[in-house]
């Protein structure tokens, strides 16, 4: 039998205290492979200790880049150093990719500095079918051009990629990964590009903001229209990766779920609008400055909140699966829509296995609160799913186990311990599964 971490959770404590919020791993993905266009050695501050985060080493290893993490400095993570060393190498290889869709993300840089690159297509993941139709489709437009081998894309640019104008809006909306990619390919590219119906996210606006200090000449980043100004190269600097803000969501959410009061520092309330809106329609407060913000958990009664998950500004998709949890402890019906991942909603079953009440139809799901929560022992299948079973377990009187929690190790970086020091009753265990 393989032997697994799990969580055991004795809940039902409220959680008070102060919670130091790392850097976002949606943007620090990202902004390291955009390291991979730059001349010199790029430094990036708070690029969190993520599984995740490793693939990606490991990835722009293979590619050629030599990458160092600094000491720690006063308790936050040291710096990550990277730099191109050897650009022959452009095969992201099956065993990477498919541990970490994100990987997605050298593409552009790949073909705007090098003009090539291999890419195994990844799989699908525990959130449904994640294509990247409209990543190729927009590198398309800029001229690239891609031929299918045996479970690989291999891109290739004649020359130097062209700016034109690129339209990125998906049946979805927007993509995040691929509006990221596009606008990166293109400050590489001759001329000027426009992407109409780019993805308004924090991480696009961080991997921007990289890219400009770079030398690159981006405008209109936060916005549906981003204009790059292509420039000749783009040379190594320094950058502090943006706070994470599902992280940030999760935390807000386990003071609410547990009844105390939490501060979360290195948070940028900016970023959660959705989010403290729909808490203070169920019944949580939030208060913030430029660069914290608390959850008063304490004096909160739950009651219960409709939401759709949309692109930015919209409620995150990140966010839907912990805030279903703190509305299952809720009074009355909630009812929650997923319109970026319909199928994201694998944790449904099993927090029905803890005694709530959700029902789900097609792409909705109604929550009905009640007091009849139990501990259970329940199983993670993707990361927010995850946090949002250790979240029901820190509402729960009695000891709850949470198996396969790898998937949490992919985007929290060290959970347990922050849990623990707000007062939380969270131990790491290895188990037979
Ligand atoms: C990013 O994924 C995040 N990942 C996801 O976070 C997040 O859920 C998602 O954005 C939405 O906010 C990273 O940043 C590493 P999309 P991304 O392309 O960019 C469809 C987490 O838990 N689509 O914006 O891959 C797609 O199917 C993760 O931290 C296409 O149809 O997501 C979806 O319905 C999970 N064709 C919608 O667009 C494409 O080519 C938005 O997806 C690309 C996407």
């Amino acid at each position: 039998m393989p032997r697994m971490d799990a969580f055991m959770i004795r809940g039902g404590t409220p959680l008070n205290g102060t919670v130091p919020i790392s850097g976002s791993k949606n943007s620090a993905l990202p902004l390291l492979a955009a390291t991979l266009m730059a001349d010199g050695p790029t430094r990036l501050d708070g690029v969190p200790r993520l599984s995740d985060i490793d693939s990606m080493i490991k990835l722009l290893g293979e590619l050629g880049c030599h990458v160092q993490r600094g000491e720690a400095v006063d308790g936050l993570d040291g710096p990550l150093t990277v730099e191109v060393r050897d650009a022959e190498s452009c095969e992201a290889r099956y065993d990477i990719v498919k541990t970490m869709r994100a990987s997605v993300c050298v593409i552009g840089p790949m073909l705007a500095r090098r003009g090539r690159i291999t890419f195994s297509i990844p799989g699908g993941c525990a959130i449904g079918d994640r294509p990247i139709d409209l990543h190729l489709r927009g590198l398309e437009k800029l001229g690239a051009r891609f031929t299918h081998d045996g479970g690989n894309i291999v891109g290739h640019v004649d020359g130097r990629l062209r700016g034109t104008t690129v339209y990125l809006g998906g049946a979805s909306g927007p993509t995040v990964l691929g509006t990221i990619n596009v606008m990166s390919a293109a400050t590489l590219a001759e001329g000027s590009t426009t992407i109409v119906g780019a993805a308004c996210e924090p991480e696009v606006s961080d991997c921007a903001n990289l890219l400009n200090k770079m030398g690159a000449k981006i405008t209109g980043m936060g916005g549906p229209i981003i204009r790059i100004e292509g420039v000749d190269e783009l040379q190594a600097v320094e950058h502090r990766v943006i706070p994470d803000r599902i992280e940030a969501g999760t935390f807000l959410i386990a003071g609410a779920i547990t009844g105390g009061d939490l501060k979360l520092t290195n948070a940028n309330a900016g970023h959660l609008h959705a989010l403290i809106d729909r808490l203070a329609d169920c019944g949580v407060s939030v208060s913030h400055d430029d660069t914290s913000m608390t959850v008063h958990g304490n004096d909160a009664t739950i009651t219960h909140t409709e939401f759709a998950t949309q692109p930015y500004p919209g409620f995150p998709t990140d966010l839907q699966a912990q805030l279903m949890a703190l509305l299952c402890f809720g009074d009355g019906m909630s009812v929650i829509t997923e319109r970026i991942f319909p199928d994201r909603f694998t944790h449904v079953a099993e927090l029905n296995r803890m005694g709530a009440r959700i029902r789900k139809e097609g792409p909705s799901a109604f929550v009905a609160g009640t007091e009849k929560l139990q501990p259970a022992r329940v199983m993670c299948s993707d990361l927010r799913a995850s946090a949002a079973l250790v979240l029901a377990a820190l509402g729960i009187h009695g000891e709850t186990r949470v198996d396969r929690i790898y998937h949490i190790d992919r985007g929290y970086e060290a959970i347990e311990a922050k849990l623990q020091n707000v007062g939380a009753d969270i131990e790491r265990v290895v188990v037979d599964q």
